[in-house]
């Protein structure tokens, strides 16, 4: 399941945000990527120990922890502090998947990485190119959000960034560990949280029929959760 969880920023936030990151110290991405990926990732990252990367990550983090979309698409447990990438000059990342287990290099935390978000600081116009494409069985799809937007995607998925070729793709990227680790699972438990709360906030929410099973939809709902969640 691929999901979009739209203004994570206001515009004004992501100004914000965008000149503390463009004034940061940038160097070559390939400092996090595994020995196959870094042959064919072309980028630069703010290195992950960087004050900046930590005072924006936790503001990430924060916004992240409210947003009812994330919580209920990601049913996060651990997310990895988030990290920043810069595509310029015809910059690209090849086709590639994402390690399995992530270390924090600072702390020496690790997780297992689940789902994988990308969070653009760089509206569509700035740049040509710079498509983040996830392989799905179901075909390809290409994602290209509005800065202060984030996509979350499975990170079983084989996915690339296309070159950019004109102007530069500033966003942050970062991966997490879910209560749920099956996709299939996870999508399930979406599905019928936000079947939960169309029925709760419907017209008909107060029929005594509609309540009664809206109850008895979130003991389904926290059931599944309480038999298929790791912790
Ligand atoms: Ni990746």
């Amino acid at each position: 399941m691929l999901i979009v969880v739209p203004e994570v920023f206001s515009k004004e936030r992501v100004r914000e945000i965008r000149a503390a990151l463009d004034a940061a110290e940038w160097v070559d991405g390939k400092v996090t990527a595994g020995h196959q990926s870094a042959q064919t990732k072309f980028n630069s990252q703010i290195p992950e120990n960087s004050p900046v990367a930590k005072q924006i990550g936790e503001l990430i983090l924060q916004a992240l922890g409210t947003n009812p979309l994330f919580r209920s698409a990601a049913l996060p447990l651990r997310v990895f502090p988030p990290l920043f990438n810069r595509y310029a000059g015809g910059q690209t990342f090849g086709t590639h998947v994402d390690n399995a287990i992530r270390t924090h290099g600072p702390t020496g935390g690790r997780i297992r990485t689940d789902l994988s978000c990308t969070l653009f600081f760089s509206e569509p116009e700035e740049y040509d190119g710079g498509e983040l494409v996830v392989e799905d069985t179901y075909g390809s799809k290409s994602v290209k959000l509005p800065a202060g937007d984030m996509v979350l995607y499975p990170s079983t998925s084989l996915h690339h960034v296309t070159p950019v070729t004109r102007g530069a793709r500033v966003s942050s990227f970062f991966w997490l560990q879910s209560m749920i680790r099956q996709d299939a699972q996870r999508t399930l438990l979406f599905d019928l949280d936000e079947s939960i709360q169309r029925l709760a906030g419907g017209a008909q929410a107060e029929d005594a029929e509609v309540k009664k099973t809206t109850v008895q939809l979130t003991g389904v709902y926290h059931n599944l959760l309480r038999q298929w969640a790791e912790m």
